[in-house]
């Protein structure tokens, strides 16, 4: 019976007051559209798959929602309405030849991880101009989605803006192959300038260009403060000609009085790989997901048999409901200043990491009393708090932006694979993963027989095992002491950190396999790291100054 009364994980019921709230902000906002002449759309739920396709560029299949029809062909929950959007502009307006405006507002399905919060339902609302690709249409979209923002009730946001030529640009430069712009596209997903720095000065490219791929870590206010790199973009002229573009843009931007809410991230990639110019993001706090996405799509009609330009938004309205709650909580200090909060993993790391902290100008005096009972401690000059949590916890209140910075162990970062940016190693807390076990359980391994693996990180066991030996093996999840499974004979091998090696040595085990190499890491929230960009900067730049003391 009790199955019968509630919904799976992902998806859940709302009603009366949050859902007349989430009515009005979605009518709220349609009243923007509607003024400025978008007819409304609608689109099938499900739709066959290959609308959704990699050819097409979308979410991956795996977080697809699919299914069959009775005669077999695959369909699928639709992820994003953008492909669908383009399918019926290809079909209903094949013989218009100016330009078409359209909106939509309904759900869309990703079948994300468990248990990490995430809804696998959520109502977006969006606009679509189809048949015009003059930088007015990119400055209309821009302005349109700040108003339908305005519109909602919000007020503290910032539209990331970027071009998908600077990338795109800076790789074909650089002759980079798949697996060198997949290294890329993770550091600059993990807003890691540092690993990036390091990553690019080790490839042997021209000065200029090495110069170049600098554009990618950093936010600006306005293109103003790229101008160093523009020189060294002549000899580039598909990044030149995106970062005029960008500077042209801004200038319209000013023209509609909208600059205060836009800044420049050049860095900015999205996994839809659709997107042909400018691409952005919202970002509000109360929820570490953007609250709207969009960009243009100058090739996706071809693939339905239209040639035509488009630019399009979408909005998601149930993280924009959760950033307009936040926002009726007041996190100012009394003189206006936004605490920024800091969450450290219990134990090891969080003495060293309090100690760069008091070396950077950030001391938290009430911490140091061991006896203390207080959960929240704080450095009221700087407007820093501090708090301690366990280690795996740490990536989860980051990704919620209860704590805008966080300090933890890059074991953890793997395991929880939450959305934050990992931005700089600490280089302390310095380890390694391992499969270990007895000396005897080494042809196991290399006969890749079925084999038991205990560990307190399956995540990071299935990735080695099944993505890079490609063994089947059965993994156990256990919460600690790993050492004694095989030593009692629930499993043959564990996956465990591996520090100074002395637990295995007392137990007669030794490390079998290499996984990786861990350290501490400093992490940020996403919303956090654009809204509090300054602060933020300055103290990664300080920490990594003391790392290379
Ligand atoms: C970690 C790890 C190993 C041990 C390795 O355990 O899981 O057991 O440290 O360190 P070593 O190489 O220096 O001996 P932790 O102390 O965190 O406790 P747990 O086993 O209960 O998780």
């Amino acid at each position: 019976m009790n199955r019968l009364l509630h919904t799976p994980e992902g998806v859940r019921d709302i009603y009366d007051g949050e859902y007349r709230k989430k009515l009005t902000v979605i009518d709220q906002m349609n009243q923007v559209l509607d003024g400025r002449g978008y007819i409304p759309i609608q689109t099938p739920t499900f739709e066959y798959f290959d609308i959704f396709s990699r050819e097409i560029g979308t979410t991956p299949s795996k977080d697809l929602y699919k299914f069959f029809d009775r005669e077999g062909n695959t369909l699928v929950l639709r992820p994003d309405f953008t492909p669908a959007i383009a399918r019926t502009a290809a079909k209903y307006f094949t013989n218009v030849g100016g330009t078409i405006r359209l909106t939509y507002n309904g759900n869309v399905f990703i079948n994300n991880s468990s248990y990490q919060g995430r809804l696998k339902e959520n109502t977006q609302l969006g606009a679509e101009l189809i048949g015009d690709n003059s930088i007015d249409s990119d400055s209309e979209m821009i302005e349109m989605l700040i108003k339908s923002l305005q519109a909602s009730g919000l007020t503290n946001f910032q539209i990331s803006i970027g071009h998908s030529d600077v990338f795109r640009g800076l790789m074909d430069a650089a002759g980079f192959d798949e697996e060198a712009e997949g290294n890329i596209r993770d550091l600059i997903n993990n807003k890691n300038s540092f690993g990036l720095e390091e990553y690019i000065s080790s490839q042997n490219l021209s000065d200029d260009l090495t110069e170049l791929f600098g554009l990618l870590s950093s936010m600006y206010a306005s293109p103003k403060e790229w101008e160093q790199y523009r020189k060294k973009a002549d000899g580039y002229p598909v990044i030149a000609k995106a970062l005029d573009y960008l500077c042209q843009l801004d200038e319209k931007l000013m023209e509609c009085k909208v600059n205060s809410f836009v800044s420049y991230e050049l860095g900015l990639i999205s996994n839809y790989t659709y997107y042909t110019g400018i691409i952005f993001s919202g970002y509000a706090f109360g929820t570490g997901e953007p609250i709207a996405k969009g960009g243009r799509y100058d090739k996706l009609l071809s693939y339905f048999g239209k040639d035509a330009a488009a630019i399009g938004f979408a909005i998601s309205v149930d993280d924009l409901m959760e950033a307009l709650n936040s926002q009726a909580v007041d996190t100012k200090t009394s003189d206006g200043v936004r605490y920024l909060t800091i969450a450290l993993g219990k134990g090891r790391l969080a003495d060293k990491a309090m100690a760069y902290f008091e070396k950077i100008g950030l001391p938290c005096e009430e911490m140091k009393d061991k006896n203390t009972r207080k959960l929240i401690f704080v450095n009221e000059e700087k407007k820093v708090r501090f708090f301690l949590a366990k280690g795996p916890d740490v990536p989860t209140y980051v990704e919620y932006g209860a704590a805008d910075i966080g300090i933890v162990g890059e074991d953890t970062i793997l395991e929880e694979a939450r959305n934050i940016f990992e931005v700089l190693d600490l280089g302390f807390g310095k380890c390694r993963m391992c499969v270990c076990g007895p000396q005897s359980a080494k042809p196991l391994l290399e006969n890749q027989e079925l084999i038991r693996v205990a560990t307190k990180y399956p995540k990071i066991a299935k990735d080695y095992f099944y993505n890079k030996k490609h063994q089947t093996v059965e993994i156990i999840k256990l919460n600690g002491s790993i050492e004694l499974a095989p030593i009692v004979g629930l499993s043959e091998v564990i996956c465990d950190i591996v520090e100074t090696g002395s637990t295995l040595r007392e137990n007669g085990l030794v490390v079998l396999e290499e996984v990786c190499d861990l350290s501490a890491r400093m992490v940020v929230n996403q919303v956090s790291m654009k809204m509090e960009n300054e602060r933020i900067t300055e103290i990664i730049r300080a920490l990594k100054k003391v790392t290379e003391e």
